[in-house]
């Protein structure tokens, strides 16, 4: 049993995280629960900004905040001083309402809304990653409007492939993101954006894709955005000060997982740009990254109550629990692969071999496929580690479901940061047109 941050097991078999028992947990809360391990969540943060402050070299670790956006997250994040991602007016407004100083928030996105680019510039967020021309073009003309001058990098595709699954590859030439280097867009983009009056342009942005292991992809990313800022210098005359890498690093899901420490990562990128840079005689950039799921993933935890099960002899047994793609809609979606355990009975051994599926109205809908557990009877409470990332972040309401809570844990205090959603929550933005109601009163 591989446990995450500051979870371990109790005398009684129960699992503990941040100095709470997790079937109190249940009790309190209700089960789907979400519970967030807040050490090892500033652990990570600070993990990251240690390891950049040993590099020596100017930077910013900006918090992806699409992995888990909500205000106690963005709180954690002004305090750690790191600097925010967001990708949407609901992830700014988030930030913004959690007090998160808008000088540190950067605005992602590929197809940002005018209505989405005038909320951040009255915000005065402290930098816009712009994705192609499109919003080149309109974020000056809005800028312009509010008689602003505002900070950008372009984002762009170094054609570097992380060893990745497909549906989170982004830093390929076939890629809905940014301008592409190799056939001469993002060179043309920087032109064009260093001719905006409204602009100013800070520099470049790469994300190579995510869950990655090795640092190769971004050493490789590095050579080829410090080779084109070699090009722009010599060709056009314009320096970058800021080279923002993404995100992406690996988190351990399951056995067999082998994330590198982030240290490491830290350390293969800034050597790197330290070596690359300065063999080209070019004034240092600051660096920036964007962690979302080394930030959080590990440090997050779905407890639910273990309900039904379905045994096909020969063939497998499922168990089911009251959460499934609902709450977690990554197995569906990527196959991705979880370690669970019964958070009530930690300690038992292992007697069968289960699928464990959600309570959705969808065969696919599978949380674990093959998992060794003790024979899990109906009340028990099942823990399903390194859920932080992109859980909540993708929840649904799909069957009408509620969104569970999410509960911090730190030294024996569990304080809710999001309510569970309550039924009247789910018709809440519900509307019956009057000519409806007409016609229902008239039957
Ligand atoms: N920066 C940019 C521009 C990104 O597109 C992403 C992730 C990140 C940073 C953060 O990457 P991370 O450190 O979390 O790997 N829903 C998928 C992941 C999609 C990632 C999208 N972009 C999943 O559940 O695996």
């Amino acid at each position: 049993m591989y446990l995450h941050g500051t979870s371990k097991i109790n005398e009684q078999g129960h699992l503990v995280i941040g100095g709470c028992d997790t079937t109190e947990l249940a009790a309190q809360f209700g089960t789907p629960l979400y519970i967030v391990d807040e050490a090892l969540v500033r652990q990570r943060a600070r993990e990251y900004v240690e390891s950049f402050r040993a590099s020596g070299l100017k930077f910013q670790v900006a918090y992806a905040s699409k992995a888990f956006s909500v205000m106690a997250m963005c709180a954690i994040a002004e305090q750690e001083d790191l600097s925010l991602d967001v990708v949407s007016d609901g992830e700014l407004y988030t930030a913004l309402k959690a007090g998160f100083p808008a000088a540190r928030i950067h605005f992602h996105g590929n197809n940002k809304t005018p209505e989405e680019i005038n909320m951040a510039l009255d915000a005065n967020i402290g930098c816009f990653v712009v994705d192609n021309f499109n919003e080149l073009y309109l974020l000056n003309a809005l800028a312009g409007d509010k008689g602003k001058k505002v900070n950008i990098l372009l984002r762009i595709t170094p054609g570097v492939e992380a060893h990745t699954h497909d549906y989170i590859s982004t830093g390929q030439t076939d890629s809905k993101f940014g301008f592409d280097v190799g056939n001469g867009t993002a060179y043309k983009a920087i032109q064009e954006a260093s001719a905006q009056p409204n602009l100013e342009l800070l520099g470049v942005h790469s994300h190579i894709g995510s869950q990655i292991f090795e640092v190769e992809g971004f050493v490789m990313a590095v050579d080829r955005v410090a080779g084109f800022a070699v090009q722009v210098r010599d060709e056009l005359n314009i320096l970058f000060r800021v080279i923002n890498l993404g995100g992406g690093f690996g988190i351990r899901y399951v056995e067999g997982d082998t994330p590198l420490p982030i240290s490491q990562y830290v350390k293969a990128i800034t050597d790197s740009i330290k070596s690359n840079f300065s063999a080209a005689g070019y004034p240092l950039p600051e660096i920036w990254v964007e962690p979302g799921r080394s930030m959080v993933g590990d440090a997050g935890t779905t407890l639910y109550t273990v309900g039904t099960s379905k045994d096909i002899p020969g063939v497998r047994k499922y168990i089911a629990v009251d959460g499934g793609m609902t709450d977690n809609p990554r197995p569906a979606l990527y196959e991705s692969r979880y370690e669970a355990i019964l958070a009530n009975r930690a300690n038992d051994p292992v007697e069968e071999n289960v699928t464990v599926a959600g309570k959705c109205c969808e065969s696919g809908d599978k949380l674990i496929i093959d998992i060794e557990l003790p024979k899990a009877n109906n009340g028990d409470l099942l823990a399903v580690f390194c859920t932080g990332a992109y859980n909540y972040a993708m929840a649904s309401n799909y069957n009408r479901i509620r969104r569970p809570a999410v509960v911090f844990v730190k030294d024996g205090a569990a304080d809710v940061a999001v309510k569970r959603e309550s039924l009247d929550d789910i018709v809440g933005n519900d509307l019956i047109p009057a000519r409806m109601q007409q016609a229902s009163a008239a039957k």
